[in-house]
């Protein structure tokens, strides 16, 4: 298959997960936010609504699988701020999201530790085929020790053993979604009474270290069979991973840092036989936007107030794997030292902006890092130099929901349009049409070996 790439245009996600309170953690509090109305669909329908109407590329969400568990040795703080806890299931959302809207795409997080490869195909593709084509996995390999325990692997499997686990759970769920059934099966003739040539259906008999799949898959092909592909590890072996498998990748760090990230993973994708326009590297923003600077500003100001340094601990202790819980907010920076993961801080301390002058400002700070505030056309400036720097896109973090999409999509989305940065209308056709130009992985893709 050649396909001829689009011409490249910025990419916006709207960024969230199916709880009360994903990183800017303690804005639950206000009363300007949907955050704790996610037991109920009404707001991710108009959420979903408000990402089309701003011609967005999807919805994105981000799961775990268990606790935040380690600052000050328990969960506590993480059920008392909300903090990733409760959080329901975000492949559920879709289909109703899916109903609303013609061509938003979804991107879900599933970790290869979750569900066995054979039953998480079938949700893939029954996703696929009750979207026309609109989905997205984000594989991760997990980081939290409870998700280990809630799923039988007492604890966290190590790293390179959880991407080696990633490796083959891929290797079945391309032989599932590409290999077993070819695309003429499905005849519908009733005349003949055949709906499924049999001879056209396979069995792949996988037999690996950690999986046994007979097959043959269970669903009928779906327009982009294998969905598009999104991954954000950052380790060594993550970025591997990524150059080999994914399609939309999310790269963290300074846009110096981001640059350097974006060269690594381009080298590492050539060297799997993939191209640059394969990949897609998208950042992380969150954008406080006002009519001018000074109303950003103001605003901005008043959402600091709201942070809680407390859950930004206990999300940051989760992440590290190691309890901040000794942290006093109230130390000044000059006196602060520690043994423990002495890189991060290090990192924070040197990240610190001025007017830093406490352990509990940087964690503010840490907290708010994404924030991007500025007048519509100061944001829309910056989003397009670092657009023109290398990264093809954004995942717009919310500050409050739906509010931030709504200021972003009245306010930044026509600027950006306006300069042909983003779309302006989608295009017709499946997630990966309207991204890369094409419904199915391409013949350079890992997947394409396992066709028929
Ligand atoms: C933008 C972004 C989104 C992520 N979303 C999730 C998520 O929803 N669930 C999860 O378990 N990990 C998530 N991660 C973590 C990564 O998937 C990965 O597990 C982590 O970076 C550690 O992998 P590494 O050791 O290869 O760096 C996310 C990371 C980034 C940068």
């Amino acid at each position: 298959m050649t396909a001829v790439s689009p011409p490249r245009r910025m990419i916006l996600n709207a960024f969230t997960m199916n709880c009360v309170s994903h990183i800017q953690q303690g804005m639950w509090t206000r009363g300007d936010t949907r955050q704790t109305e996610f037991n109920s669909l009404e707001p991710w329908l108009e959420l979903a609504q408000v990402a089309e109407r701003g011609c967005l590329d999807t919805i994105f969400l981000a799961d775990v699988i268990g606790l935040y568990d380690n600052y000050k040795g328990g969960a506590d703080t993480s059920f008392r701020e909300a903090m990733q806890v409760p959080v329901n299931d975000p492949m559920l959302l879709i289909p109703a999201m899916a109903s609303v809207t013609k061509h938003l795409g979804f991107a879900f997080t599933s970790s290869v530790l979750q569900a066995h490869p054979f039953t998480f195909a079938r949700q893939l593709s029954t996703l696929d085929h009750l979207t026309t084509g609109r989905v997205a996995w984000n594989v991760v390999t997990s980081y939290l020790p409870n998700a280990g325990n809630n799923l039988g692997f007492d604890g966290l499997p190590p790293h390179e053993e959880r991407y080696s686990r990633a490796e083959e759970y891929l290797e079945v769920i391309y032989k599932l979604l590409e290999g077993s059934w070819a695309d003429d099966a499905v005849v519908n003739d009733p005349e003949r009474r055949v709906y499924v040539e049999p001879d056209r259906v396979r069995e792949i008999n996988h037999h690996g270290h950690y999986f046994d799949v007979a097959g043959p898959h269970l669903s009928a092909p779906s327009l982009q069979r294998t969905p598009v592909l999104f991954q954000a590890g950052m380790s060594e072996r993550g970025r591997t991973f990524a150059a080999q498998h994914a399609e939309c990748i999310f790269v963290v760090g300074s846009s110096r840092s981001g640059e350097a990230i974006a060269k690594d993973l381009h080298q590492r994708a050539h060297f799997y036989g993939r191209s640059a326009t394969d990949i897609k590297l998208i950042g992380g923003v969150a954008p406080i936007v006002g009519g001018t600077e000074t109303e950003a500003l103001a605003k901005r100001a008043e959402y600091e107030e709201n942070l809680s340094v407390e859950a930004g601990l206990a999300h940051i202790s989760g992440n590290l794997g190691a309890d901040l819980g000794d942290i006093d907010p109230d130390q000044p920076l000059e006196t602060f030292q520690t043994e423990r993961v002495q890189g991060f801080i290090k990192n924070l301390l040197d990240s610190a902006p001025p007017g830093t002058r406490t352990m509990g400002d940087l964690i503010k700070s840490n907290l708010a890092g994404a924030w991007l505030t500025g007048s519509v056309e100061q944001v829309a400036d910056e989003l397009e130099r670092r657009f023109n720097s290398g990264l093809d896109g954004f995942n717009l973090t919310y500050t409050v929901t739906p509010g931030t999409f709504v200021d972003f999509v009245e306010g930044v989305v026509p600027i950006l349009q306006e300069r042909g940065v983003v779309q302006s209308e989608y295009v017709v056709g499946s997630l990966r049409e309207k991204l890369f130009g094409h419904d199915r992985l391409p013949s350079n893709h890992p997947a394409a070996a396992f066709r028929s």
